[in-house]
């Protein structure tokens, strides 16, 4: 109490801020259902919250201060079914504070130390079924005002201080009444007046739970002709000789199911032997169990002589540690046996047992053949048994058997075939260890089987027949073994009916094709834990009714493009999680495929790349495929720069003469050439170079400074760098001596073609044609480009004869003047036009 004043006093200036911050909505109750189900626990609170919705049906006020409730406090919630009002420390409830709820099915009280409980408090619940006033300081059942309530079903009136087990008189008003829980109270005698009432009401179809109270004295008799559905007697008697007599007290009763014994935490008796049993023999009982006895004297051959006709019986925790005598005769139709320390399999031999659970028997190693033809099932997990042939009908004698458990056990060697028990439907071998599973389709018989569990037997799967004959089989988990070659092979071709399949944890790196192919009816597939590189969609195409697809914590980075199928349609569920994703561009099509199928993907939030991204860890949802984009941008770009750059270097290493003079150009077009003309001729007309030209144009007056390659270019200088730089940077004009012979020759065309390129760089009218002999114009068309020219352009033509050539000089000096800086001599020279020399036809 001090600790939660304490806390509360902690509490409330914290709220007090909480509340100064929202002002507008204070609404501490928290909505567990909206306008249906309320949830204010531990909130202080003195009075019913007003803003709780008049539609509420269940209302959760527990651990407050509600402490006294008034009339009509409830009227509100007409709805209300539930209403917990569990430790509020209430000690007055007044007349009618629950009136108006007549849909109240249920009412706890528990936990409140009442003092004042008015005899009108419970009126108005006229559907009460469930009243818990658990630790309410209840003394008498006699003063609890239910008296009116018919439809209560269950009273749990445990922990509280009742001495008495005088059922009231009003009893005989709660028809319905099945659960009345006494336990835990001061009961010590019970007396035949005590359950008068039941005698009143033979049809009454009660459980007594009584356990936990000092019991000492049943009166012999109290309980003849009385039909009880349960009763529960546990940790009430703290010597052997009070149960021994109590039980003998039960006499005559007629009961479905009887509980004995103590709880683990509650054990009274120091001591216990058969002859507390005995009175049993006294009763009519359906159902046995016992649990939880310490000391068991181990001579117990008839321990369960008077339990003979029961048709169930269980044992829990009792240290029998064998079992012998038990008739042939004995009904037991179902029995279990629960962690009784037995030290070896009991040899059973019941007629009539169809169930028998056998399990948590840590010392049991050996299997013993029973002889229960009746069996149909037949649970032994979680011993510690070996089975040196497995198994067949004459292992428990029996052709009826149904389900078979036998996991969690030791060594199983499966070499029988399971003959005679091709009624099977349900086999659990998980956690033994299996043997020979590889050796001949050990199944082939189990033709009914729904359910297998061969998890975690430890079996390395080579076999690839291993499921033949398994043709009704729906049900297959197979976690934790391991495949040769960790492939998973067809070994699931005659499971058609199969709609689970557990495949995770088995090393698996490959998948055949088509492994799943026969699987048209499989729902659910567990290949998480693996260790698959890649998410291949197409291997679960055929599964055509796939729900769920769990394939977390594998090995995945993506998936082959053209392995993303679509997965199947009616994929509902697909667990990625905790895979290797490669969040790279070159998977990016995958990645865009994982976004696409956010809505199948449980924690797609938590899916991870595997590789952090700038030193985070980056979602796979993350992954921006605009950067992919860019990338793809930067990686053209270069590409484009590459096919430029080489291009430009073809195309230098082709035109490196018209760079040259391109930059030439610009480094003599300041007019600091060195020659007036550069002269282009073929070597055939040297001769008339050399005696006309030269001595013409040098030796006459103005003289012209002409460049000729066989005396002006640089010995041991490459003959093209001569042309460039000797040639055309250092000349103002071009002199092209176009004869048959240049337009044969190549290296004058060549030539030719340099200083077309440098006039039309240089745009001045640089290029004079001088035509030697008269061209034929087949071989000029060869050369189109000169063609073109001289059919543009103006040339001068060349005549040996005294007229002819003194025109020809006049026109060629005229033509060499134009553009030349400096030209004292030659302005004689200006009546004749270049341009109006003669033009080609
Ligand atoms: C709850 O009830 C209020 C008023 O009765 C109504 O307006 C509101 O829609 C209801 N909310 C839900 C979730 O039903
Ligand atoms: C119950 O009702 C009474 C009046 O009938 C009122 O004084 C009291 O505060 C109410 N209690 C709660 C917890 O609402
Ligand atoms: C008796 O009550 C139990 C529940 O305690 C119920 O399962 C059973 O069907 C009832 N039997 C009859 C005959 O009403
Ligand atoms: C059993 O309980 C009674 C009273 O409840 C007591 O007198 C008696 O000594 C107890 N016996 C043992 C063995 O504890
Ligand atoms: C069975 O009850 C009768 C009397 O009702 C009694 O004589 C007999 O001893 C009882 N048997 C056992 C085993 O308690
Ligand atoms: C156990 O029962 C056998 C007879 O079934 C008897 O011979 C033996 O003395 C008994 N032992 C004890 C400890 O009661
Ligand atoms: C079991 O039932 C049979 C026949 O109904 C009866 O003869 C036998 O006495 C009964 N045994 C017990 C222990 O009640
Ligand atoms: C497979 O299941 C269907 C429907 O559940 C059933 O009709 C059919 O008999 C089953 N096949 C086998 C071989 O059990
Ligand atoms: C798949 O198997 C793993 C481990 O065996 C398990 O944790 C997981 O819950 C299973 N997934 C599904 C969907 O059942
Ligand atoms: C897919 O699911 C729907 C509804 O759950 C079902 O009717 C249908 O048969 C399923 N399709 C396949 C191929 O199983
Ligand atoms: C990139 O993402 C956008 C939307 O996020 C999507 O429409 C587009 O198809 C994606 N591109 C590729 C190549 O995946
Ligand atoms: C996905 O599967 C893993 C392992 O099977 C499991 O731990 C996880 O909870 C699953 N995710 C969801 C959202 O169920």
């Amino acid at each position: 109490m001090m600790a939660r004043a304490r806390r509360a006093a902690a509490l409330i200036p914290a709220m007090a801020i909480l509340s100064c911050l929202r002002t507008e909505s204070w609404d501490p109750c928290v909505q567990v259902v909206p306008n249906i189900s309320y949830q204010c626990m531990e909130l202080n609170l003195y009075k019913i919250p007003d803003n709780i919705p008049v539609s509420t049906e269940m209302l959760d006020l527990s651990f407050n201060y509600l402490r006294h409730l008034g009339s009509h406090n409830f009227s509100r919630f007409p709805e209300l079914q539930v209403l917990d009002l569990s430790r509020c420390e209430i000690k007055i409830i007044e007349d009618n504070t629950f009136q108006g709820l007549n849909h109240l099915s249920t009412l706890i009280l528990t936990g409140n130390p009442i003092q004042s409980l008015a005899w009108g408090a419970f009126s108005g619940l006229s559907s009460l079924q469930k009243l818990v006033a658990v630790e309410t300081n209840l003394v008498s059942l006699d003063d609890f005002p239910i008296g009116h309530l018919k439809t209560l079903k269950e009273l749990n009136v445990a922990h509280n201080f009742i001495h008495s087990f005088k059922l009231p008189e009003y009893f005989s008003n709660l028809p319905n009444l099945e659960h009345l829980d006494l336990s835990n109270n001061k009961i010590q005698n019970i007396y035949y007046e005590d359950v008068k009432v039941l005698h009143q009401m033979p049809l009454l179809n009660l459980s007594l739970d009584l356990s936990l109270n000092p019991l000492e004295f049943i009166e012999p008799g109290t309980f003849k002709e009385i039909k009880l559905n349960g009763l529960t007697l546990r940790s009430n008697f703290n010597s052997s000789y009070v149960m021994k007599t109590c039980i003998q007290g039960l006499a005559g009763l007629k009961i479905n199911r009887l509980v004995l014994g103590e709880f683990k935490n509650e054990r009274k008796l120091q001591k216990f032997d058969r002859s507390c049993l005995e009175g049993l023999c006294n009763l009519t009982i359906e159902q046995f169990r016992i649990a939880y006895l310490n000391k068991f004297s181990r001579n117990d051959t008839d321990l369960f002589n008077c339990l003979a006709n029961v048709s169930m019986i269980s044992l829990l925790s009792i240290p029998l540690g064998s079992l012998q005598a038990l008739l042939k005769d004995f009904r037991w139709q179902h029995l279990e046996m629960i962690n009784c320390d037995f030290d070896k399999f009991p040899a059973l031999e019941l007629r009539s047992l169809k169930k028998f659970v056998f399990t948590d028997n840590k010392d049991v190693s050996s299997f013993t053949k029973t002889e229960l033809p009746s069996l149909q099932y037949l649970d032994l997990k979680r011993n510690h048994l070996s089975f040196k042939t497995c198994c067949s009908h004459t292992d428990f004698g029996t052709t009826n058997l149904k389900h078979l458990d036998l996991s969690f056990n030791d060594v199983i060697t499966l070499s029988s075939n399971f003959m005679g028990l091709e009624q099977l439907e349900h086999l659990d071998f998980q956690h033994s260890t299996l043997k020979q599973i590889n050796a001949f389709s050990t199944f082939l018989s189990l033709r009914n089987l729904r359910y297998l569990d061969i998890s975690y037997t430890n079996i390395r799967i080579v076999f690839h027949g291993i499921f033949t004959g398994l043709v009704s089989l729906q049900t297959l988990k197979m976690a934790g073994n391991s495949f040769q070659n960790n492939l998973l092979p067809d070994i699931f071709t005659e499971l058609t009916n199969l709609t689970i399949l557990d495949l995770s944890k088995c090393q698996l790196e490959q998948v055949s094709w088509t492994a799943f192919h026969s699987l048209p009816s499989l729902q659910v597939l567990n290949m998480s834990h693996n260790k698959l590189l890649s998410l291949d969609t197409f291997l679960y195409e055929p599964l055509h009714s796939l729900r769920i697809l769990d394939c977390s914590f594998n090995r995945i980075t993506a998936s082959k493009e053209q392995e993303l199928r679509s997965l199947p349609r009616n994929l509902t569920w697909l667990n990625l999680t905790q895979n290797e994703f490669a969040c790279v561009c070159e998977h990016q099509s995958f990645l865009q495929w994982v976004k696409d199928q956010r809505q199948l993907l449980v924690g797609a939030e938590q899916m991870m790349c595997a590789e952090p991204v700038d030193g985070k860890v980056m979602p796979v949802l993350g992954f921006r495929n605009a950067t992919c984009q860019m990338s793809k941008t930067i990686i053209s770009v270069s590409v484009v720069t590459v096919l430029l750059v080489s291009v430009v270097g073809v195309l230098v290493y082709k035109f490196y003469f018209h760079l040259m003079l391109l930059a030439g150009c610009k480094k003599y077009g300041r007019g600091e050439s060195t020659y007036d003309a550069f002269v282009i001729y073929s070597s055939q007309d040297e001769a008339w170079v050399r005696n006309e030209l030269v001595k013409n144009l040098e030796e006459g007056v103005p003289p012209f400074q002409l460049c000729l390659h066989y005396r002006d270019f640089i010995p041991g200088v490459a003959i093209a760098a001569n042309i460039i730089q000797e040639g055309f940077h250092k000349s103002r004009k071009v002199i092209v001596v176009v004869s048959q012979h240049f337009i044969q020759s190549r290296w004058c065309i060549f030539e030719y073609e340099i200083a077309q390129t440098w006039q039309f760089l240089s745009s001045r009218a640089g290029i004079i044609f001088i035509v030697l002999q008269k061209l034929e114009k087949s071989l000029l068309r060869q050369q189109v480009e000169l063609y073109r020219l001289l059919n543009r352009n103006t040339y001068l033509e060349w005549e040996d004869s005294v007229l002819g050539r003194h025109v020809f000089w006049r026109r060629l000096r005229k033509a060499l003047l134009a553009g030349k800086p400096r030209s004292p001599e030659g302005t004689a020279d200006a009546e004749t036009n270049p341009q109006e020399a003669t033009t080609s036809t």
